[in-house]
């Protein structure tokens, strides 16, 4: 199973970019900022406060792959609060177990799998087989989440640029598992592509790391 590891900060157009290179390999795509916004909301509706570190840890080992389907986790709001229960080290290692977990059960017909995250190439997959850090400048972030947001007709937020700064403050600074690119991890800066060019670029990539590998086995035989 080929894992492609794709990292980012918020808005920068990972998990468009991660679907879009799923569908188009016929690999598993899995979004795991989507299970730390399904904890978050949990912890939201049962009224727990982010510093009851034991109900977060409950609520994160209870969770089920329907959690993550409620549409509601797209909200600006959710991503927000994630980012503040993701500064928990015992909740990432849980959250990690799920992920990891998740990947275990992908089986054929998939041919690999798309994780998009913050930490998935330092942290999650160290030894994913590709590794891409996805980025953008703070005002085109902030230009596209605002786009999105009025698009899917979620709660508008009057300051997305704050939200931005304040969301990569927090991923950045956090002392586990901190936003940043892997060593080995190719940077794909999309302030100035459009998603289709950033999807042909990674596409190229991915390509010809299975044309190099299948070529490595066959000099092998
Ligand atoms: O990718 P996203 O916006 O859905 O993620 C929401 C928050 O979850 C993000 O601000 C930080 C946290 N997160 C994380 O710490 N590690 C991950 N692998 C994925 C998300």
């Amino acid at each position: 199973m080929l894992i492609v590891a794709v990292d980012g900060p918020a808005g920068a157009g990972k998990g468009t970019l991660s679907r879009a290179l799923a569908h188009h390999f016929s690999f598993k795509h899995i979004d795991t900022g989507l299970i730390y916004r399904a904890l978050a909301h949990k912890a939201l509706i049962e009224k727990i406060d982010f510093s009851n570190r034991d109900a977060l840890i409950q609520i994160a080992e209870s969770l089920v792959a329907n959690d993550l389907l409620n549409p509601c986790l797209r909200q600006e709001a959710i991503g927000n609060a994630a980012s503040k229960i993701a500064i928990i080290p015992m909740i990432r290692e849980q959250l990690n177990q799920h992920i990891r977990r998740f990947c275990f059960e992908v089986k054929a017909p998939y041919k690999g799998i798309v994780l998009d995250g913050r930490d998935i190439g330092t942290v999650v997959f160290t030894d994913a087989h590709i590794k891409i850090f996805v980025t953008a400048s703070p005002d085109i972030r902030a230009q596209r989440r605002s786009a999105e947001t009025t698009i899917s007709g979620q709660p508008t937020t009057t300051d997305m640029l704050a939200q931005i700064h304040e969301r990569d403050q927090r991923d950045q600074s956090r002392t586990i598992a901190p936003l940043m690119p892997a060593k080995d991890a190719i940077v794909i800066d999309t302030s100035k592509l459009s998603i289709d060019e950033a999807r042909q670029h990674v596409l190229v990539i991915i390509s010809s790391y299975q044309q190099d590998h299948r070529q490595n086995r066959l000099e092998a035989i």
